[in-house]
């Protein structure tokens, strides 16, 4: 089978190759592939970040979000049958940037018709770190107006229009929060107009730097998805409600994590939260019933047929797509 966005152990390298139609184990299913969508961390793993630990073998076919039907079972899977639509998180062992998937049965779901493969593929990783983080914040998903008993709360989310940021804050519209999110100028419109958030900020502007919410609200939790912003604590601090509240980093580095524990020791009501996430089976069937039920959608930045997938890949790597960058093996040319 082609597997045309293979790495080898050099960042520059990356190959169109042609390797084995893998075999499903116990406990694993064969999937034809229909799309993956492309994250941060599979060009970490291409610069090195996991070595020596991963990749381990080469060529590494990337891919962690699988999107597609099933043809084949693995010794003990009864839960599936060949033909169904799926999705899956195939971490560390990758695989999706290829005809052919293998993933663990125990962290692949069924894919209703609602769910295209492009829109499934956005999940596992992009939408579930969403979902993880403002639960970690103690964002709940319930409405509170539908007489739910937790109290709306002031959310912020930064890099609100990257792939997990543009999922936050549905996620926390769908929850009756009052949403700020902040983004690059030409997404203000999106934030608010397709996503829903109650106030944009651009991060380009000094207000943006600062978090300063143009309504003045101070915020109750903060996902902090902005990479590269490099947003000093004693900012989080001032933006944060007097009463307390926590920041979920989820791209923390060792300075958050020092400040981390710092806080914790000294019961700080105002906290800064480190967060890697793993998403499970139940994470995601829930986001996927989300979608099902046209309660969330992923935004698509671009699309790559898979003989294009490199572009996919450096549009992911430019910081700059707004959503999700895909690949569909089946996309036009
Ligand atoms: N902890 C975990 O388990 C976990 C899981 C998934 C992802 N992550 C990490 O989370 C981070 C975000 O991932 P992602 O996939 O959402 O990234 P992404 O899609 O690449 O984010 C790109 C978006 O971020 C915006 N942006 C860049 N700098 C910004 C800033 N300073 N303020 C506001 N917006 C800014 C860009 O807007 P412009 O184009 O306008 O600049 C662009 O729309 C990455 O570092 C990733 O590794 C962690």
């Amino acid at each position: 089978m082609a597997a045309p966005c293979s790495t080898t152990d050099t960042a520059e390298e990356q190959r169109h190759v042609v390797v084995p139609i893998p075999s499903p184990k116990k406990g694993e299913v064969l999937i034809r592939m229909e799309a993956t969508s492309i994250n941060q961390v599979d060009w970490n793993f291409q610069k090195g970040v996991a070595r020596p630990v991963m990749p381990r073998k080469f060529p590494f076919v990337s891919g962690f979000d699988l999107a597609g039907e099933i043809v084949e079972l693995g010794a003990g899977v009864s839960e599936f049958k060949s033909g169904d639509k799926v999705i899956a998180f195939n971490f560390p062992k990758g695989g999706g940037l290829a005809e052919y998937a293998v993933a663990s049965a125990s962290l692949t779901v069924a894919r209703p018709p609602e769910v295209s493969a492009a829109q499934g593929a956005c999940l596992p990783i992009a939408a579930v770190t969403a979902l993880r983080s403002l639960q970690t914040a103690g964002i709940t998903l319930d409405d509170p107006s539908d007489g739910a008993a937790s109290p709306r709360k002031n959310l912020l989310v930064t890099a609100a229009s990257g792939g997990v940021g543009h999922f936050a804050v549905q996620l926390g519209r769908l929850g009756g929060h009052r949403v700020t999110a902040t983004c690059g100028a030409r997404n203000l419109g999106l934030m608010r107009d397709k996503l829903g958030a109650d106030e944009a900020l651009d991060y380009g502007t000094p207000e943006g730097a600062a978090l300063r919410s143009p309504s003045g609200r101070k915020y109750d939790a903060v996902v902090h998805c902005a990479a590269a912003a490099g947003v000093p604590w004693s900012v989080f601090r001032r933006a944060l409600a007097d009463a307390g509240g926590k920041v979920v980093d989820i791209t923390p580095g060792f300075v958050a994590g020092v400040t981390a524990i710092l806080q914790m020791a000294t019961f700080s009501k105002k906290r800064l939260v480190p967060l890697l996430v793993t998403p499970t089976k139940e994470d995601m069937e829930l986001v996927v019933g989300l979608v099902k039920q046209g309660r969330l959608a992923a935004v698509i930045d671009s699309s790559y047929p898979l003989s294009r997938a490199q572009e996919g890949w450096a549009r992911s790597m430019s910081g700059h797509a707004t959503g999700k960058v895909v690949v569909e093996m089946g996309g036009a040319e």
